[in-house]
C-alpha cells in the first residue's frame, strides 16, 4: 500500500545527473539552483523510526524525492506521512517486509512504477531483540539475520540492475557498532551486522564500474527512542561514560554522513565501514 501525504507531489520525471566524475581539484562557483539531487529518488527503509526519520529529512533537504518504507505491523504510518508533510516534508511510504523477499520484489516494483527508478538506497531497518546465546531462541536468532542481514539481499537485489543500467547509484547499508567491537547478549545482532560489511564489500567490487559505491556506516549509542528506553541510571553509569565525547550521537549527525555518502562528491568513497560514535571505538 501506497500512503502519501495531501501535499505530495507526484514527480515522475527522469534523472539528468552528470555520471561523470570530477577528476580535478579546482572549485569552482555553481549556480546554486541547479542541484543534480532535484530529479533523483532516495529510497529509505524503515524510514518511521528514529534513524530513519532524520535520515529521510537530511536527503529531501539534499534535494531527493524520499520514498520510504513502514513494516507490517505499523499502523502510524499515515498520522507519521502526515506530520512530516506538517513540517514540509513531502515523503511517500510502502509497506514493505524487508525481512521478505516477496514483498521487497512487490513493493520496490510498486514504487519504481509509481515514483521512478531508484537511485540511492538506504538499507536502514533493523531490529534488536537482546538476549544471550544461552538464552536466545532459534526463533530470534533467525528473526535477527531475517531482517538485519537478509533485508540487505531482499532489498537491494531489487534496485541494483536499474542502478547498473544508469551507471549511477549509491547504496548505503546501516550497521552498528556493536558489529565492530562486540557486545553483551548481541551475539545474533552483531554477526548479522557485522555479516552487512561483508555484503558491502563485494558489492562495491562487482559496481565499481558503473559508478555506483557501496558503503557501510556503524553509528555508536544515538538518543532515538530505542536508546532512551534504557534506565537512565545504566544510560548514565555505564553508556555514556564509555563514550568518550560524553554524549549520546545524534540522528541527525548520522543522517548528515549518510547524505555526503549518497552525494556526487562521495565517488570515490566505496567498500568502507565508516565509524561514528564519539570516539567510543577506534579500529
Ligand atoms: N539507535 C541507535 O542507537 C542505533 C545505533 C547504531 C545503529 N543503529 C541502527 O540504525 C537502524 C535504525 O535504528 P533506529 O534506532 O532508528 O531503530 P527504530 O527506531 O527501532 O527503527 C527501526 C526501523 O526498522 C523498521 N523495521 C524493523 N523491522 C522491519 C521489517 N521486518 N520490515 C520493515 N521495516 C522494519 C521499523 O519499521 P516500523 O517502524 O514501520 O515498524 C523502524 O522504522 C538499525 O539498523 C539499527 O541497528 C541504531
Amino acid at each position: 500500500m501506497n500512503l502519501q501525504p495531501t501535499m505530495h507531489r507526484a514527480v515522475k520525471q527522469r534523472r539528468t545527473g552528470s555520471k561523470t566524475n570530477k577528476t580535478n581539484n579546482s572549485f569552482q562557483k555553481t549556480d546554486p539552483s541547479v542541484n543534480t539531487n532535484r530529479n533523483r529518488i532516495a529510497l529509505v527503509s524503515g524510514g518511521i523510526g528514529g534513524l530513519g526519520e532524520a535520515i529521510c529529512r537530511k536527503l529531501d533537504v539534499a534535494g531527493y524525492q524520499v520514498v520510504t518504507t513502514y513494516s507490517p505491523k505499523n499502523d502510524n504510518a499515515q498520522l507519521w506521512l502526515e506530520s512530516q508533510a506538517a513540517d514540509g516534508f513531502a515523503f511517500s511510504a510502502y509497506m514493505i517486509d524487508v525481512s521478505d523477499f516477496g514483498s521487497c520484489e512487490a513493493g520496490v516494483a510498486n514504487i519504481q512504477n509509481e515514483i521512478g527508478r531508484i537511485d540511492v538506497l538506504v538499507n536502514n531497518a533493523g531490529i534488536t531483540r537482546d538476549a544471550t546465546l544461552g538464552k536466545m531462541t532459534r526463533e530470534n536468532w533467525q528473526r535477527m539475520r531475517q531482517t538485519d542481514l537478509d533485508s540487505m539481499f531482499n532489498m537491494t537485489k531489487q534496485v541494483i540492475n536499474g542502478m547498473m543500467e544508469q551507471e549511477w547509484g549509491r547504496i548505503v547499508n546501516v550497521s552498528c557498532i556493536d558489529s565492530q567491537k562486540g557486545a553483551f547478549e548481541k551475539s545474533h545482532f552483531g554477526s548479522a551486522n557485522a555479516g552487512i560489511h561483508g555484503f558491502t564489500k563485494a558489492l562495491a567490487l562487482e559496481v565499481a564500474r558503473k559508478n555506483i559505491t557501496v558503503n557501510t556506516v556503524s553509528p555508536g549509542y544515538l538518543s532515538t527512542s530505542r536508546m532512551l528506553r534504557i534506565p537512565p541510571k545504566i544510560l548514565r553509569d555505564k553508556i555514556l561514560r564509555e563514550i568518550p565525547v560524553g554524549r549520546l550521537g545524534e540522528p541527525a549527525e548520522v543522517a548528515s554522513l549518510i547524505a555526503y555518502l549518497a552525494s556526487d562528491d562521495a565517488a570515490f568513497v566505496s567498500g568502507t565501514d565508516i565509524a561514528i560514535n564519539g570516539g567510543q571505538h577506534m579500529h
